[in-house]
């Protein structure tokens, strides 16, 4: 994809709809009783896979263009599949998915594309295990995971090492098929759209600061959720309308949930015109409209303590960084390294390349402000967020960018640089 530099951005705009959301929607949909309905949900690469896992566990999902209709088979209801489960580049499914797989009474197989070979999987091995489960990896860690399930968990107390949502919500939702009360304390609270869905599935969950305990369960009970629109999406769109001059742009109905919010407080910090309209409450989550304006921004510090709240907005933070005025420090951003690509890495080198000022640090990045970029041939490294972040990059560097393997947008955000486009006019 080739992007030149642009003057201005401006117009209203819908972004996809919340790929963390959509993934736990099908996942307690389709082992409640009875049919639910999800209505906008993400239609990406990355739900697909969760949906294919299911249907080739035997659940019926109806799709009806922007909802989908899933008979939910019961909480005992999975059948074994016939064939291993393709988890694509997604994370998510295969680590929320192997907590239901460690629940159920067949033997399963987890594979995955290169970039999700790569990432850790002990992290909800080493949980699943001390509950009973029979997981077998690559060297331990790698996909594929075999899991062999006997329909015999016990419940736990676990304090995870790293604030993870994937963690905590494989943990919750092997919880719901443990005997007893299981609990998991996080370093720092993480997205919580697994504990919202989980309740209002019927689940018993309970929160207390950073702990969350669930009891096992007979029977969720079928919903019909509405999924807002991504904050994560939203991210690339917010930042665009700050950094290019003379831009207004709005976006409708994006979901502002507070464990997700890290990069609007980090933006209004940093100088950043950011209203937000229309506040209200969509299945369970705060939704807002957001409207930025083009704003002079100065840099910030960015720590370990607000990194949950903002782990996958930091390619697009260090992008308004470079746009900044002074030295931005980012830390405590290790797990960056383990995403769909090391991203630490793939930020610094791709932007360094425009003309940045940045360098990686062992858990973040140290960005010098107020360089002007330069058009070049940029690479995605196949990574959605680090393609968008690129072609962001492209609308205020002098020139044109290329960004190489720019068609990963699929992941998440498949209309994109039509998106863009409509901004553009
Ligand atoms: C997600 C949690 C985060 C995030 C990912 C989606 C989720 O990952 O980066 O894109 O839906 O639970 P970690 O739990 O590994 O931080």
């Amino acid at each position: 994809m080739k992007i030149n530099k642009i003057s201005k951005l401006k117009g209203t705009i819908i972004v996809p709809t919340d790929k963390s959301i959509t993934h736990r929607a099908i996942m307690l949909s389709s082992i409640a009783s009875g049919k639910s309905y999800i209505n906008n949900y993400l239609s990406s690469d990355d739900c697909f896979m969760t949906v294919n896992a299911f249907k080739s566990m035997g659940v019926n999902v109806e799709d009806k263009g922007t909802s989908l209709i899933i008979e939910g088979v019961g909480i005992n209801g999975l059948k074994k599949p016939s064939t291993d489960i393709y988890a694509g580049n997604s994370g998510t499914t295969t680590r929320l998915l192997s907590g239901i797989l460690s629940g159920q009474n067949f033997m399963s197989v987890i594979t995955g594309d290169e970039s999700l070979s790569k990432r850790p999987m002990k992290r909800i091995i080493e949980p699943l295990s001390l509950m009973g489960a029979d997981i077998k990896a690559q060297g331990n860690n790698f996909l594929p995971l075999s899991i062999n399930a006997t329909g015999n968990l016990k419940s736990i107390n676990y304090k995870s090492p790293v604030a993870s949502a994937q963690i905590k919500s494989c943990i919750l939702l092997a919880g719901l098929y443990a005997d007893g009360i299981t609990t998991v304390t996080e370093p720092i609270k993480s997205r919580d759209h697994s504990e919202r869905m989980l309740k209002a599935f019927g689940a018993d969950v309970c929160v207390d600061g950073l702990s969350v305990s669930i009891k096992q369960c007979d029977r969720l009970y079928c919903q019909s959720i509405d999924v807002p629109c991504d904050i994560s999406s939203a991210a690339f769109f917010i930042v665009a309308g700050l950094i290019v001059p003379n831009s207004n742009i709005k976006i409708l109905n994006v979901n502002i949930n507070p464990t997700r919010d890290g990069i609007l407080e980090v933006l209004k910090q940093m100088g950043a015109d950011i209203t937000l309209s229309n506040v209200r409450t969509m299945s369970g989550e705060e939704v807002a409209d957001i409207e930025v304006k083009t704003s002079k921004l100065n840099s910030i510090n960015i720590g370990s303590s607000i990194m949950p709240r903002l782990i996958d907005e930091v390619p697009i933070i260090a992008l308004a960084a470079t746009q900044a005025y002074g030295k931005t420090v980012i830390s405590g951003a290790k797990e960056l390294k383990v995403k769909e690509s090391n991203r630490l890495l793939a930020i610094s080198s791709q932007l360094k390349q425009m003309g940045a000022d940045i360098v990686q640090t062992e858990d973040g990045l140290i960005i010098e402000g107020g360089k002007k970029l330069n058009g070049c041939i940029v690479d995605s490294f196949k990574d959605h967020r680090i393609a968008m972040m690129l072609s962001i990059a492209g609308l205020v560097a002098e020139g044109t960018t290329e960004i190489l393997n720019s068609n990963c947008v699929n992941i998440s955000f498949s209309n994109f640089y039509e998106v863009l486009k409509q901004l553009c006019r």
